[in-house]
């Protein structure tokens, strides 16, 4: 398959995953996150909406991942109604490559391709006890919106945070 390049950063490119990242997408995955998932899974995420299954590599290991799913449902922004969202299903960049701009840089680029699937906002779940991540998060503009008792199993609640996507 065409590799399709999106962006880089310093040393890293980003660019559109295919179906070979997935093995080593579960691999930092199982590093860097309590939640699992089974392959088929990402392969499905991939299949529904590849633009937004985007990994950062350097000398062709990959390091860091974004993967998205499209949904239609109730607003998470507008006090009533439905709206198309991006779910920001899951992120990670590998420890030591942190702290460099790769994980606000795959956010940016899966906002741009949820615009392109005319999403009007994108939400995620984030642990209460996550700063790194929440204060990423805040960076893209996601607010919190909610909190969603015992959302793990380990039985931490989540924050629901969202944000609204121009041109979606
Ligand atoms: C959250 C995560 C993806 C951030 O990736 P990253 O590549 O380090 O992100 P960036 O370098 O683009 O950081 C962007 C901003 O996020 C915030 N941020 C990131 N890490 C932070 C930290 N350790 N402490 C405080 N703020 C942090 C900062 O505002 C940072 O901007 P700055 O470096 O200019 O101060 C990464 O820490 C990670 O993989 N964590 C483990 C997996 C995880 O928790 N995923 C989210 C699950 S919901």
């Amino acid at each position: 398959m065409e590799e399709v390049v999106l962006a880089r950063v310093g040393a890293y490119t980003i660019r559109r995953a295919s179906e070979s990242d997935i093995i080593q997408v579960i691999e930092i995955n199982e590093k860097t996150l309590p939640e699992h998932y089974s392959d088929y899974f990402y392969f499905e995420i991939l299949k529904d909406f590849p633009e937004g299954f985007i990994v950062a590599e350097l000398d062709k290991r990959i390091v860091g991942y974004i993967m998205c799913r499209i949904e239609y449902g109730f607003s998470h922004i507008k006090r009533f109604g439905l709206a198309r969202k991006g779910h920001i299903v899951s992120i990670a960049v590998m420890e030591e490559h942190r702290r460099k701009g790769v994980g606000s840089t795959l956010i940016k680029l899966a906002i741009e391709e949820m615009a392109k699937k005319s999403c009007s906002e994108s939400y995620l779940e984030v642990r209460v006890s996550n700063r790194e991540a929440i204060s990423l998060y805040e960076k893209m503009n996601y607010k919190i919106v909610g909190r969603l008792e015992s959302y793990y199993r380990d039985g931490e609640p989540a924050y629901l945070m969202a944000r609204s996507i121009q041109n979606g």
